[in-house]
């Protein structure tokens, strides 16, 4: 049995005094919870004073993005050494918002990838079909390709930890969440993939979660899925309540 996962993807949302009462309050509210791996990826302008706060709590960190070299001139961007110094170690990789707004393509996912490994860093990627896509029953294939793409080029061995997000673009932020059975059915070519381009050990080994619309009342449906094994969450992942409740999910596979 993998340790489920659930991140709170924060987004361009808090101010730092914000975020410090979130994790506060998160902190109180899931005392006591051990068999969940949780993770906080709030602004980048966040992570040096939300990781002392969240020093001996289970509250992990992670980042929202990074860049692909070491340091130097790129202005704007972030190492992973930046990261790790400031107490960070996973990171949100290939966000469809990155890929939307920001002209990520599978290719500079794959870089941002490979060069996160290589550093130490544990990312998740993501990967996820528009609603057009989904309607013209291209969704499977949309997921594997990106998925092939980013993970092209991986010496396993070398990848200690990766975690892959399925997020379809038409449930993220819309309250429109894909139905357990849906998502299930995305999560297993997901996972027949990995066991495809990877050794069944390590395949084994990644956690699949599921984002898009992922609240206190259909977390507990989503995880009750065989190959659910987490999930990635936005707008809920802003109230410590929902939050914590979303950590705390009840179901059985
Ligand atoms: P949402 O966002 O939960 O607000 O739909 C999920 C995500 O983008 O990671």
């Amino acid at each position: 049995m993998l340790t489920p996962l659930v991140a709170g993807n924060w987004k361009m949302n808090t101010t730092l005094r914000e975020g410090a009462g979130l994790v506060m309050s998160l902190r109180e509210l899931i005392k006591g919870v051990d068999s969940v791996e949780i993770l906080i990826a709030p602004p980048f302008t966040h992570l040096h004073h939300l990781s002392h706060l969240a020093a001996d709590s289970p509250i992990k960190l992670a980042a929202q993005n990074v860049y692909w070299e070491k340091k130097g001139a790129f202005t704007g961007e972030i190492s992973p050494e930046m990261l790790k110094d400031v107490g960070c170690r996973y990171v949100i990789i290939g966000h469809s918002e990155r890929r939307q707004y920001f002209h990520e393509t599978d290719e500079t996912v794959n870089r941002k990838l490979l060069f996160s490994i290589k550093e130490g860093l544990k990312p998740i990627v993501c990967v996820g079909e528009t609603l057009e896509e989904r309607e013209a029953g291209k969704a499977l294939t949309k997921v594997r390709s990106q998925l092939k793409k980013a993970l092209s080029g991986i010496v396993v061995g070398t990848l200690k930890e990766v975690a892959v997000a399925y997020e379809p673009v038409w449930a993220i932020g819309t309250g429109r969440n894909a139905s357990p059975e849906d998502a299930e059915e995305v999560h297993s070519a997901i996972k027949e993939l990995l066991f495809d381009m990877f050794d069944t050990e390590f395949a084994n080994s990644v956690r699949v979660i599921y984002g898009g619309s992922v609240k206190p009342d259909n977390m507990d449906a989503l995880m009750a899925q065989p190959n659910i094994d987490g999930a990635l969450v936005g707008g809920a992942s802003l109230k410590a309540a929902d939050f914590a409740r979303i950590i705390k999910f009840q179901s059985q596979k």
